[in-house]
């Protein structure tokens, strides 16, 4: 990276005079630092050719190969089963979900399990989720195993979500009715060419809700003792297994501890471990956690790494069938130590194969710097939630998942102008179709707001994000100067083709009587990149959206005492509820006062006078006033070039919002710079 410019800029000059400001409000006299937050930047590779070129040792067990029923594994390596949601409305195989396994299929997962596909329409749980539960789904669904099974094992997970009915509302006629449901579609699975079908009894889905004493309540012989718990699993699986024949494989997934105080514990789920291997079942998958404590099923930052995973091993000691492992295996050496610390026999991964298809194949190759990492920020949750297609922060194909980007007809020059995810993400795309790119950034590191979103508790991973993506674009042939405020005239004499403008945002303040020229309010941007939280010291937060929040629980573990309040009754917007929930958790323990439906309406000195449904109230007096309210585009640059070159505006320079438009946004102006720049190729 270069430096073109050694003068600060205006705006960091602003910013070191607040730092002085804000610490001498303080009473201290401390010198004003411009580098921003005391993190390393990790330098990235020049090239991804030579990151390649560093093969580590191939791992000896993930990548072993193994033998169920007869079927052989290529390794140990299994994708999680996951609902992408793009399936046709009626059940039926699209292009789209097509193409999402077979990107995974062909970078050698060894076994890939479809997640959540319904056996009876009255257990669907999304819109768009794949069906077997009727025989005109056939033709579909023996192409789809027919072309994943060219490249991997193939797996369907058998389901059926009870919405809102708990199973003492099930009469035994529809027992026998969902029963039968879940044999037939075993059978269509096996006439369609499919190698397993695991049995969908975890995260609050029938057989799990039958298997769990939180939710079955019934009197009869279906509910009472584990063993009647049991019954409906144990009969769904005999007639599954006298159906399908010996010879395919049956799988189930468990919920091995639901973590709520009147859940299945680890004592009953091992010992229904053991009974299904009494059964013939081929293996079992062990998942924890339900719907209300999903932050254990699919863990968000916040929760360490492999936390499941005591379970699989738990489990294996119990049983002699093979037992898979899951929960945040996203970084490479997690992920193999799961299977080579003989915590699982084989591991899966959900999450960080939408977030890089090829994420087994590079931890298989020891391309570990490649992988483009999972953030656990469960964006493809909310997605889902909402009943749309899964997206993901930081992979812009998902969707598009056999995207070609192809080569530019001309060499175009092309200036990016921002450093955030957005420029990155462009720059790294347009340099890889031939064209000339220099990036211009400000600041003296790239990353863009990531600088302070990556400061807060639990959110370093954003920092892997920041060393992808500068890598890629390095990687790519990019320019990046850093440290220079791009200007009109500095583009006018790069004299560029296309302009890619990704200025990014700046926080805002709210309006409030006091707030002018008081040097007691700092923004949330720059109290987190500049680490301006002082031992003892008090704040109040206006604003208690994600940053908000976040700022909140950065002050407090660096000792600060923390009021947030927040005009709507809405906290957290914008986070998945498994996020939210631990991080409200968090506040809780580190004594945070969190006041939703409290509007700021002045401020005297430190003392802030609020508005709440019960009347006025009188806070304080506070050291400092953070402002957690929002962001501003930065647009003025895209103005001034508009008349002169062809300007793409992106991410949240066209509009504040996050990583996943970010950087979504920087590979389509990037595929956009001429057109046709890139075609889909069906699978
Ligand atoms: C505290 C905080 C936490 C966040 N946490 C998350 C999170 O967990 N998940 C999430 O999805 N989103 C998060 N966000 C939002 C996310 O950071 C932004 O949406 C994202 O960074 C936008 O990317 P961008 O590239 O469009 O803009 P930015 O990241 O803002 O980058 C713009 C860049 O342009 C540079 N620039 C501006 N003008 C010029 C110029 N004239 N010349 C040269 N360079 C210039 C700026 O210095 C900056 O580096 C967070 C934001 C904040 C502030
Ligand atoms: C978008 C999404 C959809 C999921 N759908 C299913 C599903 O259909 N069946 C299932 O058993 N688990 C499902 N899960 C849970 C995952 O299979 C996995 O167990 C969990 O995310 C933890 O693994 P990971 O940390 O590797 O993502 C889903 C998770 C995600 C993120
Ligand atoms: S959206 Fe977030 S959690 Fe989901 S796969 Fe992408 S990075 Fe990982």
């Amino acid at each position: 990276m270069s430096v073109l410019a050694t003068s600060i800029s205006g705006r960091e000059v602003a910013k070191g005079l607040l730092v002085l400001q804000i610490l001498n409000g303080f009473g201290f006299s401390f010198k004003a630092d411009r580098e921003p937050v005391p993190r390393p930047h990790v330098e990235a590779d020049n090239n991804i050719n030579s990151a390649a070129a560093e093969v580590k040792d191939p791992p000896m067990l993930i990548a072993s190969p193994l033998d169920i029923k007869g079927r052989h594994f290529s390794s140990r390596t299994v994708m999680s089963p996951m609902v992408p949601n793009c399936a046709g409305e009626d059940g039926s195989v699209t292009d789209k979900y097509k193409n999402f396994y077979l990107a995974r299929a062909r970078a050698r997962v060894g076994y890939i399990v479809l997640g959540g596909v319904f056996v009876h329409e009255d257990g669907k749980g999304f819109r768009q989720q794949l069906g077997i539960h009727s025989d005109a789904l056939k033709p579909g669904l023996t192409d789809l195993a027919h072309t994943l099974g060219k490249h991997t094992r193939v797996g369907v997970q058998l389901s059926f979500k009870s919405l809102q009915k708990l199973p003492e509302h099930f009469t035994l006629v529809e027992i026998q009715r969902y029963r039968d449901a879940f044999v037939e579609a075993a059978l269509r699975a096996r006439d369609c060419g499919f190698d397993a079908v695991e049995l969908h009894a975890c995260h609050d889905y029938w057989l799990n809700y039958f298997l769990s004493p939180h939710f079955n309540h019934r009197t009869d012989e279906y509910g009472g003792s584990l063993e009647n718990r049991f019954r409906l699993l144990r009969e769904v699986t005999e007639g599954v297994r006298e159906a399908v024949g010996d010879s395919m494989i049956i799988g189930v997934r468990l919920s091995m501890d639901e973590f709520v105080d009147d859940g299945l514990t680890l004592d009953e789920t091992l010992l229904a471990g053991r009974w299904l291997e009494g059964l013939g079942v081929d293996y079992i998958s062990a998942s924890g956690g339900i719907g209300k404590t999903q932050d254990r099923m699919s863990p968000p930052m916040e929760v360490p790494r492999g936390s499941l995973l005591q379970f699989s091993k738990a489990l294996k000691a119990n049983v002699s069938i093979p037992v898979i492992g899951v929960g945040r295996l996203d970084r490479p050496d997690v992920y193999r130590d799961a299977v080579e610390s003989g915590a699982a026999d084989l591991a899966a991964v959900g999450r960080s194969l939408i977030a890089d298809p090829e994420y087994v194949a590079k931890v298989l190759d020891g391309r570990d710097k490649e992988i483009r990492p999972c953030l656990a920020c469960n964006f493809c949750l909310v997605c889902l939630h909402r009943n749309e297609n899964v997206q993901c922060a930081v992979n812009p194909y998902v969707g598009r998942d056999l995207l070609k980007v192809e080569p530019l007809k001309d060499p175009l020059r092309v200036v990016v102008v921002g450093a955030g995810p957005a420029g990155l993400s462009a720059a790294a795309v347009a340099a890889r179709r031939g064209a000339r790119v220099r990036l211009i950034e400000r600041e003296r590191i790239p990353g863009g707001m990531l600088n302070a979103g990556k400061v807060p508790p639990n959110k370093e991973v954003i920092q892997d994000l920041i060393d992808h993506l500068v890598a890629q674009a390095e990687a790519s042939g990019v320019e990046i100067i850093t440290g220079h405020a791009a200007t009109p005239s500095d583009i006018q004499s790069l004299s560029p083709d296309r302009v890619i403008v990704a200025t990014g945002s700046t926080s805002i303040a709210v309006r409030a009587e006091g707030l002018d020229n008081n040097d007691r309010v700092v923004l949330n941007e720059d109290l987190l990149r500049f680490g301006l939280v002082l031992e003892g010291m008090s704040y109040i937060v206006v604003g208690a959206g994600a940053g908000g929040l976040e700022a909140a629980q950065y002050i407090a573990e660096s000792g600060g005492k923390v009021t947030v309040i927040e005009m709507t009754r809405t906290l957290g917007k914008g986070l998945h509820a498994t996020r939210l929930g631990l991080i409200l958790r968090d506040l809780e323990k580190l004594n945070v006062r969190v006041m939703p439906g409290t509007k700021l309406l002045s401020v005297d000195g430190g003392r802030v006078e609020a508005e709440t449904a019960e009347g006025r109230v009188s806070l304080g007096p506070f050291d400092s006033i953070v402002m957690a309210v929002g962001y501003k585009s930065e647009k003025q640059l895209a103005r001034d070039l508009a008349s002169e070159f062809p300007v793409a505006t992106i991410g949240d320079a066209m509009q504040p919002r996050s990583i996943y438009e970010a950087v979504k946004e920087g590979l389509d102006a990037a595929i956009s710079l001429d057109s046709p720049g890139a075609s889909e190729i069906a699978g």
